[in-house]
């Protein structure tokens, strides 16, 4: 949601901060700030809007911050307190020797500002984070140690967090936690590095240690020291990052999302392998570690997601359902946390989550688990909070994703539950599955015809980029699809777009058909084609503009449609896989066209890390 970075070294301190924070960018960015220590004195910095302006106020007085070799930096996305310069991250105490930034929310900080203010502190923000600033400052005042002013603080703070603190007095010195949100340490050489999330460090280490909840981390340039919320010491576990920098480039394209949509042959050939080898074999998922007998007798399973992840979800149920007969009911993970959890051992439970992060998915994951169930986690992010409550563990491995639309990872998580899919279908015995295994090892051929006539998708978004609302029709596995093209258009475009079951047109929608309105019908081959034909038929007989995504040749559909876009044949139950495809590419030059900000639209955020 919010993004941090700290660093402590020998080299200037904000190109550091800076070239961090813009690698985190995704993650947040309605205003954000850099403290640093100059001459003995903390400054902060900080801008309301984009990163870049902020990035200009450090230019104008480049030549004394980048005298710091000490900082921690911070963009926002607002949740306390509106996105303006004064609540923007760093905070500072009274006498503005202690500077932090903060990613989550303090549940308790009206009562901790009662208080903090009886004892004289004053307030200049709306923030929640600006409590933690005051409160720090006042156990050091007690203390006179960093790290266990932190610590201290951190006794009293309810809620989710990961902070950075650092103090006038202690140049070398950066004081890190977390409860409940995400922090890494990065490891160098005469320098170490903290940050919300990977992409921040791995353009400078790949040595990197992740916080658990309740620790702190004490950095300094040549040492990192870990401890508990009572103070013992705690042995360090240091890992590699698989990540590679290139993935953080836009390799040439225009904007990360037309990137990340052209990676998708490649992450249908990344989730497959080792797991799908062939079409005589069964599929292998060792990943999934619930008892073969117990998956046997799985009375019911529950799948909890929001947005994007929600819509991979649906097209899950549709498979388990259709393989496996197992029950499936799919919810967004705000509304399952809401209610009373009715789930046990012989339920399993999945959490589909691109960032692994997503407050209310993890916060329904957690209910189930107290309840029994047998938690499989299908995540991206295998490094991520949701993961370390997963009994099951599938990463859909799509590579790091920068565009806040998800494309490539809602493919990765489309595939992974093809798998598991035919997984449970195999350890049950219930089909034989060969045809689709086949079609899955050729999907990405398919793909890359899709975008090889890109350019053709291109022609209708230039014509259709002038509506002010879209409707997205569908029926079965893919009315899926329809909510997720109308999600990636609404996100990126601000088109008031909604996606349909094709059957519910007429009951109420098509009351808002007329000349102006396109309506875009997902017609693919198979058993409900004919159905939605007919409900097309419907809409174009309200004058709606008409547009067909198909695998048909049919030469009847010319006089029915306006713009057709035509894909290569599949079988129906895989299709959402491929229609997916020219949908995002819609919407992106859609919003390309518009001249919107793709990569990072307004009011959004690539991870919620709150409820
Ligand atoms: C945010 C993002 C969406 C994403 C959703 C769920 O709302 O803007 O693009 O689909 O979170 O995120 P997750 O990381 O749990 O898949």
């Amino acid at each position: 949601m919010c993004g941090i970075v700290g660093y402590v070294g020998n080299k200037s301190a904000v190109d550091i901060l800076l070239e961090g924070l813009t690698s985190l960018e995704y993650r947040g960015y309605d205003s954000s700030g850099v403290a640093v220590n100059v001459n003995g004195k903390v400054e902060l910095y900080k801008a309301a809007g984009k990163l870049q302006n902020l990035k200009h106020i450090v230019e104008k007085n480049y030549a004394e911050i980048s005298k710091s070799t000490i900082g921690i930096g911070h963009i926002r996305w607002a949740t306390h307190g509106a996105p303006t310069v004064e609540n923007a991250h760093p905070h500072s105490c009274n006498c503005g020797k202690v500077a932090v930034v903060h990613n989550g929310i303090i549940e308790n900080f009206k009562e901790l500002k009662e208080k903090l203010e009886k004892n004289g502190c004053t307030f200049r923000s709306q923030t929640d984070t600006e409590t933690i600033a005051h409160l720090v400052a006042t156990k050091f005042g007690e203390v006179h140690n960093l790290t266990e002013a932190v610590r201290l603080a951190t006794k009293e703070i309810e809620g989710a967090y990961a902070i950075c603190v650092i103090h006038q007095d202690l140049p070398n010195t950066i004081v890190a936690t977390r409860r409940n949100a995400p922090l890494v340490v990065g490891l160098g050489e005469g320098e170490n590095f903290v940050a919300s999330d990977v992409p921040a460090l791995i353009q400078y280490t790949k040595k990197a240690m992740y916080l658990e909840d309740n620790q702190i981390v004490t950095l300094t340039p040549d040492s990192i020291k870990l401890i508990d919320i009572d103070n013992n010491p705690l042995a360090q576990h240091i890992e590699m990052l698989p990540w590679e920098p290139v993935a953080l480039s836009k390799m040439g394209y225009k904007h990360f999302m037309l990137k990340e949509i052209h990676e998708q042959p490649d992450v249908v050939r990344n989730v497959l392998s080792g797991k799908l080898r062939a079409v005589d074999e069964n599929v292998s998922l060792k990943e999934v570690t619930l008892d073969k007998e117990k998956l046997r007798e799985l009375s019911r399973i529950q799948i909890v997601a929001c947005g994007t992840s929600l819509h991979a979800a649906m097209v899950g149920k549709y498979l388990i359902e259709e393989f496996c007969e197992i029950p499936v009911d799919v919810e967004p993970s705000s509304e399952y946390i809401y209610r009373k959890t009715i789930t046990d051992k012989n339920t399993l439970v999945i959490g589909v989550s691109q960032s692994g992060e997503t407050a209310d998915t993890i916060t329904a994951v957690r209910q189930a688990k107290s309840k029994g169930s047998h938690i499989l986690i299908i995540t991206n992010r295998p490094d991520s909070t949701m993961a370390r409550e997963a009994d099951s563990l599938i990463p859909v491995n799509a590579g790091i994703e920068v565009s806040v639309a998800a494309t490539k990872s809602y493919i990765a998580q489309l595939i992974s539950f093809y798998l598991l899919a035919i997984y449970m279908a195999e350890v049950k015995g219930a089909c034989d599955l060969g045809d689709l295994k086949h079609e899955l090892i050729i999907l990405p051929q398919k793909i890359e015809k899709v975008l090889a006539h890109k350019e053709d998708i291109q022609k209708f978004a230039r014509k259709f980029a002038n509506s002010k609302d879209f409707i997205f029709i569908a029926r079965g596995i893919n009315f899926p699809t329809a909510l997720e093209g109308a999600l990636k258009l609404k996100e990126i475009s601000y088109i008031n777009a909604t996606g349909y079951t094709a059957g519910e047109l007429k009951h109420g929608p098509i009351a808002m058909l007329d000349e102006s309105m396109p309506v875009l019908s997902i017609l693919m081959k198979g058993k409900v084609y004919d159905k939605i034909l007919s409900n097309s038929e419907e809409a174009k007989a309200r004058n709606a503009r008409m547009i067909a995504l198909t695998d048909s040749e049919d030469e009847k559909l010319n006089e029915l449609f306006e713009c057709i876009i035509r894909i290569p044949e599949i079988s129906e139950i895989l299709s959402p896989a491929l229609t997916v495809v020219p949908l995002q590419l819609l919407a992106y030059y859609i919003a390309e066209f518009l001249g919107k900000d793709v990569d990072q639209p307004r009011n959004l955020a690539k991870s919620v890390t709150v409820e």
